[in-house]
């Protein structure tokens, strides 16, 4: 049976300032992954906040939400059999030096706050993401 599903991808401000952003959509095309649509924003600090609500009590969210809106980034929805938990195996641990070989933030990220991409954890979340960047 297929479960096609959509989730959403963000290419943080250290992979676009280090021009990677083509690369990155290479790795998903390469990997099947279509991109449905795309776009380059720059968030204000308060988008961000909005958008990590979730982690607002930890002690890492203040300096989260000040890197995400500190340069553009690339937003992307993208469509695959399994797309949430398959971004997820492809974009690797959330530590970069703790993520497996070939996976993007193995290959791209600088450490665990620059860790390059973010992905949706859940269908429910990423529904949730698409709408906060995509809901015209
Ligand atoms: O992005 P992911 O879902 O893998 O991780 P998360 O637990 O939802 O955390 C969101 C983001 O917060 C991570 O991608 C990291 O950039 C950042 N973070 C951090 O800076 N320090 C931590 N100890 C944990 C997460
Ligand atoms: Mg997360």
């Amino acid at each position: 049976m297929s479960n096609i599903e959509q989730t959403l991808s963000i290419i943080k401000p250290d992979a676009v300032e280090r021009n990677l952003s083509e690369e990155i959509k290479n790795e998903f095309n390469k990997n099947k992954f279509k991109i449905v649509k795309e776009k380059k924003v720059k968030l204000e600090k308060s988008d961000a906040e909005k958008f990590y609500q979730v982690h607002q009590s930890k002690p890492f969210y203040n300096d989260l939400c000040s890197y995400l809106s500190s340069g553009p980034i690339v937003v992307m929805i993208l469509e695959k059999e399994n797309a949430v938990l398959e971004n997820r195996k492809l974009m690797g641990a959330t530590d970069p030096s703790k993520a497996e070989k070939g996976t993007l933030r193995k290959k791209y990220g600088l450490s665990i706050d620059k860790n390059s991409v973010h992905g949706s954890d859940s269908v429910d979340n990423a529904k949730i993401e698409i709408d906060f960047f995509f809901n015209e």
